[in-house]
């Protein structure tokens, strides 16, 4: 049967969305059944057979609706794999160190829902434009260095789906495996040269 596997998002400025649509058309490649849903308007995980949630971050936190979403459903959470990703600045230029910093803020998060353990924990550069933003906060964002941009990257967005989806994808029927010929033996020396 073809499983069916929620991606759900909190958002403010909408780059977390648009990185859980690509992560749901990624997934619906491999010919999984896809639901992308904003997080508020999910009332139920039980029709699932693996769930996905991401936030952006924001000053140093995953943003709080996901957690007390994870909060909410976490008796349906334990049965199913369930993975998590973040948003956020901090690994603009895909470099390890801000990689590890966003990972981080997601794993510091997480802390608060013990029972949960996700199958995996993705973390993607987002959205960033200044002019969308009070100037209290552009302050606030200058000081941090935080560049302006989008710098989201659809390969490391679809090739975490794809490994993903291969968890919630049903196992491989038995394979039929070729019989391994015997090595061949060793020309003798001074013979012919071989391929
Ligand atoms: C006030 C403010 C604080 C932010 N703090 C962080 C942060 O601590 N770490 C980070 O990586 N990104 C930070 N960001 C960047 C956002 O996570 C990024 O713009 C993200 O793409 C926003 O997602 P959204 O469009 O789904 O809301 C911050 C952005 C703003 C406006």
């Amino acid at each position: 049967m073809q499983p069916h596997v929620l991606v759900t998002y909190a958002t403010r400025y909408g780059s977390t969305k648009s990185i859980a649509e690509e992560i749901g058309r990624t997934l619906e490649k491999l010919a999984i059944d896809v639901r992308v849903e904003r997080m508020d308007r999910v009332q139920d995980v039980q029709p699932y057979d693996g769930v996905i949630v991401g936030a952006p971050i924001y000053r140093g936190r995953w943003l709080r609706d996901a957690v007390r979403f994870l909060r909410s459903f976490r008796h349906d959470l334990q049965h199913r794999p369930l993975a998590v990703f973040g948003v956020g600045i901090e690994m603009w230029d895909h470099k390890i160190e801000g990689l590890r910093l966003d990972r981080e803020h997601i794993a510091e998060a997480l802390k608060k829902v013990p029972e949960l353990a996700p199958v995996s924990i993705g973390a993607f550069a987002g959205v960033l434009h200044y002019q969308d933003h009070p100037f209290w906060e552009r302050f606030i964002l200058k000081r941090l260095g935080f560049p302006e941009g989008d710098f989201r990257n659809p390969s490391s967005i679809r090739g975490w789906a794809n490994a993903l989806g291969f968890q919630y994808l049903p196992p491989a029927r038995e394979t039929k495996l070729l019989p391994v010929a015997p090595p061949e033996p060793p020309p003798a020396a001074g013979g012919p040269p071989t391929l």
